[in-house]
């Protein structure tokens, strides 16, 4: 499938026409998920990929045959891309299927679901750079121009998938209203990557030993996954993605939005997140973990599934 010119635009939300159309945007709206789903959803460049490998490591009990033979799309199909369903039937084991799509669009087909659903949120400012670069290497994807005109456009929502804000908002939220939720930060699992491997185990009901959770750690780590065909996009071509523009996994680091903003740019993101956030009871943990004086932001998933504010 090519198209990679084309602009699917549902619900006023625009997607590459390269992998979605609209049959398979209505395809995702209307799924029937099934108790034993697990769904991990992400705003783009918030870790998708690697809760993708996670999840495939903790299910194989830290075995890496499966995330080292097959590609994320074939273990983690997308749900609004047009192969999800060949993908699904093909598969026989619990599935695993991931969407970027906002909570209003998928809260139907949720609603009553016990799916297990996993929240992976990060710092927006870190997402614009790595989707910045994302978009020079992707093929499908507008040029971005320069950062300056693709921040104004990210923070617009004028963007492939929408506005980070109204993801991020929408699916947190709502999180009391999804039986099985699990809220987690990029930067947490960067901080503490063998608890939030322990995180997901234990949500996913699938306990490691010691050794499994060693070696599943070791195999999801930045420095494997970029050696890792099956989750480093290589298996692309070059006409789709041009690993001459850069790298999918990049850099992984949290706060190297450092290394692109201007002082003035951050603080227009600061202002937008201010005036966008005010409905929100959200706070998220990177601002303590970068020590800024920004609102800190954190979220209570061990003891409820109820949005609180901590000022860490
Ligand atoms: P950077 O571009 O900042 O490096 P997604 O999978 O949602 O598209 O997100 C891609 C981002 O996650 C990239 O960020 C990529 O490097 C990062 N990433 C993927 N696997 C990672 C890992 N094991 N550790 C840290 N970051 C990882």
């Amino acid at each position: 499938m090519a198209r990679l010119d084309v602009t699917e635009t549902f619900h006023s939300i625009m997607f590459p026409g390269h992998m979605h159309t609209k049959d398979s945007l209505n395809y995702a709206t209307n799924f029937e998920f099934q108790d034993t789903d697990t769904v991990i959803v992400t705003y783009p460049k918030s870790g998708t990929t690697w809760m993708q490998e996670i999840i495939t490591l903790v299910l194989s009990k830290g075995d890496p045959t499966i995330a080292q033979t097959q590609p994320n799309w074939a273990r983690a199909p997308w749900l609004e891309q047009y192969y999800c369903d060949d993908v699904l039937k093909a598969s026989n084991g619990p599935r695993v299927i991931t969407t970027h799509l906002p909570y209003h669009l998928l809260a139907p087909a949720l609603q009553n679901s016990k799916a297990k659903v996993i929240y992976v949120a990060r710092n927006l400012k870190d997402v614009s750079v790595s989707y910045y670069h994302f978009h020079k290497m992707a093929n499908f994807l507008p040029n971005p121009g320069t950062f300056s005109n693709f921040l104004n456009h990210f923070l617009k929502g004028a963007v492939h998938y929408g506005s980070w804000f109204d993801h991020v908002k929408g699916w947190t939220s709502h999180a009391k209203d999804i039986q099985n939720f699990l809220y987690i930060e990029y930067e947490e699992m960067c901080q503490d990557l063998q608890g939030s491997v322990q995180k997901v185990s234990g949500f996913l009901q699938c306990p490691l030993t010691e050794d499994e959770l060693n070696l599943a750690q070791k195999h999801c780590s930045f420095n494997s996954m970029k050696e890792n065909a099956m989750v480093n996009y290589t298996l692309i071509p070059q006409e789709i993605i041009d690993h001459s523009k850069g790298k999918f996994m990049r850099k992984g680091k949290v706060g190297d939005w450092r290394n692109t903003f201007t002082e003035e740019q951050s603080g227009l993101v600061d202002d937008v997140y201010s005036s966008q956030m005010t409905d929100s009871s959200l706070l998220f943990k990177w601002e303590c973990l970068e020590k800024t004086v920004r609102p800190l932001m954190s979220f209570n998933t061990s003891e409820s599934h109820t949005p609180r504010t901590v000022l860490a």
